[in-house]
């Protein structure tokens, strides 16, 4: 095909595109939003938005890699070359830059806890005040902090310094075994908790009145988030596969996984959070705050700690290597650097934008742009705005622009069994691609950015949707004369 390097075994992307979805979203910030949203009722509706959404973006995200053997700015430009869709690749290597810069941060507290707990530090933690005390003066300490994003920047770039195969399939080889096993481990010791019970009927008992709009949008953005889509992450991952291989087979893989471990981490820690008599509705603190308080009540809890913040680091490690690997294959497709000059560059420069992200946790704890600290935005930025609108943007490329005949021909290949078995299938795809992804991303948007809530009282939102879907059929049965 070229000499671009290509994954050693289907198992590999699998393993590595998996690795990119499971992360922080996994293990830090989908047991609390559940927690806090309904439990059960809440998995529901995320569950749905994964399989109508995210499944549907998630296999054009992939198409397009590897149709285009690009980087996400080489994709757009491969297929379309108008200035507005290479400017939508280029928010996607954007937003890798930006979800990096604080995601190392977060990533580097994880790896500060495995050595705060090999020292014995959450012993001393007799309630949720202490440890979060404890929190703020580690976070308040700039040596400790930036420190730690650092060594974790570090050795992001150490993985994808080392190459597709020797570096990010390897290492992903090595790392998804051994958080799986961490999470087991994990999961055996909190449902073997005398009291674990009350955890697991917390998390399996919907509780429908928490559940309201709001959730659902919540639900669905962290769908995008959770499965690493609308920044060109699994376009890019995708374009070192080659056309032999089954795109949709894959992206479900990928998406059960990725589902498998979030139920699996809520299990682990809402069985432990009950066990110890904590509160499961500590929102973004539950594992900084109060899982530390649960591991120094816990018999043998130096070793469940250092565990579990392993399996945060490792989990972190395998999706930032992910959004390294965006901005590293555009420098080296469409600048044409070698990949070990831009890995250290822009690693560097990931570092130093991160510093601000870092410091927004001490001595720039008070300065503000927008109303936020400097992590704030970054953190908003990404998750609100670069996600679902470069989401939104591929589901409507793919669907509409990119030229549908050309999209199932390339579909096709690798999995013709599935055209053969299955057109249904594949009928389903077109109309989630075309029609429901886009208007329910375009909701999300509009509540992100926080426009719902004022324009909800003049406009009703149902209006909008219609207009949409009218501007939609409009131009398929335009197309179709
Ligand atoms: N999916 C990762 C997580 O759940 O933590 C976060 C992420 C990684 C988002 C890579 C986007 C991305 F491109």
């Amino acid at each position: 095909m070229n000499n671009r390097e290509h994954w050693g075994s289907k198992a590999g992307f699998i393993l590595a595109a998996a690795g990119s979805a499971i992360g922080l979203g996994n293990i830090w910030k989908f047991p609390y939003i559940a927690g806090e949203n309904g439990g059960a009722a809440f998995v529901f509706i995320y569950l749905i938005c994964i399989a109508l959404i995210g499944l549907p973006v998630l296999i054009a995200e992939i198409m397009m890699g590897r149709t285009t053997q690009r980087n996400p700015v080489g994709a757009f430009k491969k297929l379309s070359g108008k200035p507005f869709w290479v400017a939508v690749g280029s928010l996607g290597v954007i937003a890798g830059f930006v979800i990096l810069s604080f995601y190392t941060v977060i990533a580097g507290w994880s790896i500060g806890y495995i050595v705060e707990a090999l020292k014995g530090s959450f012993s001393q933690f007799s309630d949720p005040g202490v440890s979060s005390a404890y929190f703020e003066s580690q976070v308040g300490n700039v040596t400790w902090i930036v420190g730690y994003h650092t060594l974790f920047s570090f050795l992001t770039m150490g993985v994808v310094f080392a190459g597709i195969n020797k570096g990010i399939e390897k290492g992903s080889k090595i790392m998804m075994p051994v958080l799986f096993f961490l999470l087991i481990l994990l999961v055996i010791r909190g449902v073997t908790l005398p009291g674990a019970e009350k955890g697991l009927a917390f998390l399996w008992s919907p509780d429908w009145s928490k559940i309201s709009g709001q959730s659902v949008l919540i639900a669905l953005g962290h769908a995008f988030f959770t499965i690493s889509l609308g920044m060109g992450a699994m376009m890019t991952y995708g374009s070192y596969l080659s056309e032999k291989d089954h795109v949709p087979s894959a992206a479900l893989q990928i998406v059960i996984l990725d589902t498998f471990i979030a139920l699996l981490a809520g299990i682990a820690i809402f069985s432990s959070v009950f066990a110890m008599g904590q509160d499961p509705a500590a929102g973004p603190g539950l594992i900084f705050h109060t899982l530390p308080v649960v591991f120094a009540k816990m018999p043998g809890g130096v070793v469940w700690a250092v565990l579990f913040f392993l399996l945060l680091t490792v989990a972190a490690l395998t999706s930032a290597i992910s959004l390294l690997e965006v901005v590293v294959a555009y420098f080296v497709d469409e600048r044409k650097w070698k990949r070990q000059n831009a890995v250290m560059v822009f690693g560097f420069v990931v570092l130093l934008i991160g510093i601000p992200s870092a410091l927004s946790f001490n001595v720039m704890k008070d300065v503000h742009f927008f109303g936020k600290t400097w992590f704030d935005n970054a953190d908003y930025l990404a998750s609100n705005i670069l996600l679902p609108g470069g989401g939104f943007f591929i589901a409507i490329f793919v669907g509409w622009i990119w030229g549908f005949d050309t999209v199932l021909i390339e579909l096709k290949k690798g999995s013709e069994s599935l055209f053969d078995k299955y057109p249904i299938v594949i009928k389903a795809w077109k109309i989630f691609l075309r029609f429901l992804a886009p208007v329910m991303i375009f909701v999300v948007f509009l509540h992100s950015v926080d426009l719902l809530e004022s324009v909800w009282h003049q406009i009703h939102m149902q209006w909008v949707i219609i207009i949409i879907q009218v501007a939609i059929l409009i131009k398929l049965f335009h197309k179709k004369k």
